[in-house]
């Protein structure tokens, strides 16, 4: 490319044998001057345009994946400084020039690395996004956005930190879950499905009495999963937890517990019994119950 640029310098010697007599009069600092800009404009207007299109990122191997994905985004021809640079004049003709810098070094060291890409600041996104919504697209997720951004000064990059480079663990460029929970914890923010989600309410059999011995058969007719796949694996990462029915003083009453209804094999395996009987008590035991993990 930067070759192209250079083509005047022949047209310029081409002029030569004119030159001595015009370098005599008046002309001679207008040319100068002329001379001046030109030399300018090949060593640092052109190469500084260059440098500061996202298409120069390419020539950088290291930065492959930032550069393909970032062509296939919804954000391909919005230039990498719009996000990675605060959109104030003075930092954008810092990056201007931090670049300018880079399109010289990149010629004679071709594996040159730039200085790192800072997280995309509110301010960044702002400039374009004014309006936020309340509501995903889909209608399925309440996000107030101006809670988060305005009062809780929460990055936006925080939240959306897939937008562009890297996709989610689930496969998407939206917002997860799991970064929602980092703060939404039932303790800084509420954690109810319903605080988020319009649509995941527990469905009327979960109010049933024997909910808790019947809902391992009702997969068939329900998608379970719909509601509580966000966890990898979800039978197990739930048996994990201690269960309502394990009150305060469960070590010393587990016994009359285990006379009204045996369940326990559906989260403890025997060696765990073992640890305090010495074998596994039979009182009531249901060998049908297989450990849930
Ligand atoms: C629409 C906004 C946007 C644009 C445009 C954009 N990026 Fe990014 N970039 C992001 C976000 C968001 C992250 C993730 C930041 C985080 O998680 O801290 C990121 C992260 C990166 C990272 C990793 C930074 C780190 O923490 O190590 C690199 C490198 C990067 N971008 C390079 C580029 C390049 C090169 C371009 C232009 C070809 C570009 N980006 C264009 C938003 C953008
Ligand atoms: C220079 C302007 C500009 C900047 C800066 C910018 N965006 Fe965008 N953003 C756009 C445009 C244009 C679209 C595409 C709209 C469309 O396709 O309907 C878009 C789309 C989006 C979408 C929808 C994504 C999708 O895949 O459809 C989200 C979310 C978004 N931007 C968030 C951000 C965030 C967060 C930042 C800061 C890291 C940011 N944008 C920075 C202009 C910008
Ligand atoms: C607290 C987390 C959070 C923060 C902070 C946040 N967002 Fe979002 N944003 C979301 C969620 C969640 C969605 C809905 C995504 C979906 O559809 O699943 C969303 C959606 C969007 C959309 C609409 C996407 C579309 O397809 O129409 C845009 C645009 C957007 N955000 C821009 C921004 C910008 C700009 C900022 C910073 C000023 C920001 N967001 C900060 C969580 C956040
Ligand atoms: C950095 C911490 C933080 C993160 C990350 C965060 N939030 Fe929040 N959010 C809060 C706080 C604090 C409140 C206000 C206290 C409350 O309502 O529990 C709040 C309130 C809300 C509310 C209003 C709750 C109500 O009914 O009053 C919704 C909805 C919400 N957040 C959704 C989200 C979603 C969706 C995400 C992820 C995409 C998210 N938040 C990520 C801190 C956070
Ligand atoms: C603080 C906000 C918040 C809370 C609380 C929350 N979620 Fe989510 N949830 C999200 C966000 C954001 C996503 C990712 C966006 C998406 O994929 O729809 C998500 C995704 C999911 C998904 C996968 C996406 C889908 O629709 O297939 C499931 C399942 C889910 N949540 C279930 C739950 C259940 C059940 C609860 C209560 C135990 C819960 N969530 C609580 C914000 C929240
Ligand atoms: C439409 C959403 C939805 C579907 C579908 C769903 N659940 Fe739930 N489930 C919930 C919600 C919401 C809760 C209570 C909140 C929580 O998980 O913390 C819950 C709680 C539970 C509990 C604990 C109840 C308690 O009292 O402790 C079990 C067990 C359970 N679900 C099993 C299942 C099984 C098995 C299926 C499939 C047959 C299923 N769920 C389908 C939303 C759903
Ligand atoms: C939301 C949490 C939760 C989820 C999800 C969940 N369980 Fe349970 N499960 C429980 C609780 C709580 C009990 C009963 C503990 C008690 O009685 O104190 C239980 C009991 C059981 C029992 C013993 C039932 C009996 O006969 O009394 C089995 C078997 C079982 N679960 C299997 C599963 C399987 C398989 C899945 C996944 C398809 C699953 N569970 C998902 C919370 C859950
Ligand atoms: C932390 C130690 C501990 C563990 C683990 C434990 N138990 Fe116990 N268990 C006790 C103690 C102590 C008692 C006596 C309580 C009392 O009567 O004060 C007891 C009492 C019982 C009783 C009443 C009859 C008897 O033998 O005294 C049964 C049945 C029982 N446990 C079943 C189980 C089963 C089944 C498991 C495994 C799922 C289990 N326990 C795990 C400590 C334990
Ligand atoms: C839904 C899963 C689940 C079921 C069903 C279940 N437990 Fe547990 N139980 C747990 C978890 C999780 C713990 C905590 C384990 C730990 O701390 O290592 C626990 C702890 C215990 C403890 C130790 C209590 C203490 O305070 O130290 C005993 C004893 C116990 N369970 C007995 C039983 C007995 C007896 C049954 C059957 C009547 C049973 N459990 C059914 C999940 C379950």
């Amino acid at each position: 490319m930067p070759d192209e640029e250079v083509t005047p310098t022949p047209d310029a010697s081409k002029d030569a044998p004119r030159r001595a007599g015009v370098f005599s009069g008046k002309r001679r600092p207008l040319l100068l001057a002329g001379a001046v800009v030109l030399v300018l404009a090949l060593l640092v207007a052109v190469p500084g345009f260059i440098a500061s299109q996202p298409s120069f990122m390419a020539r950088y191997k290291y930065l492959d994946v930032e550069y393909t994905t970032w062509s296939q985004s919804a954000h391909a021809g919005i230039g990498c400084q719009n996000c990675h640079v605060p959109p104030g004049l003075l930092e954008q003709a810092g990056y201007d020039t931090r670049m300018l810098g880079a399109f010289y070094v990149s010629l004679v060291s071709p594996d040159a690395t730039l200085p790192p890409f800072a997280k995309p600041t509110i301010a960044a996104c702002s400039s374009c996004h004014a309006a936020l919504i309340t509501t995903s697209p889909k209608g399925d997720l309440k996000i107030p956005h101006r809670a988060h951004v305005d009062v809780l000064k929460i990055e936006c990059a925080t939240c959306h930190q897939y937008l562009v480079h890297q996709l989610s663990p689930e496969g998407r460029h939206t917002p997860t879950m799991a970064a929602c929970l980092v703060c939404h914890d039932g303790k800084v923010a509420k954690n109810a499905c319903s605080t988020c989600h319009t649509a995941k309410a527990a469905p009327a059999n979960h109010s049933g009495a024997d909910w808790l011995i019947v809902h391992p058969d009702k997969q068939a007719e329900l998608d379970c999963t719909s509601c509580h796949k966000w966890k990898t694996d979800w039978c197990a990462d739930c048996h994990s937890k201690r269960p309502a029915s394990h009150v305060a003083d469960w070590r010393k009453t587990h016994g009359a517990a285990v006379a009204v209804r045996r369940n326990c094999e559906a989260c403890h395996a025997a060696t765990f019994c073992e640890k305090c009987h010495g074998d596994v008590p039979k009182l009531n035991f249901d060998p049908a119950l297989a450990l849930v993990q």
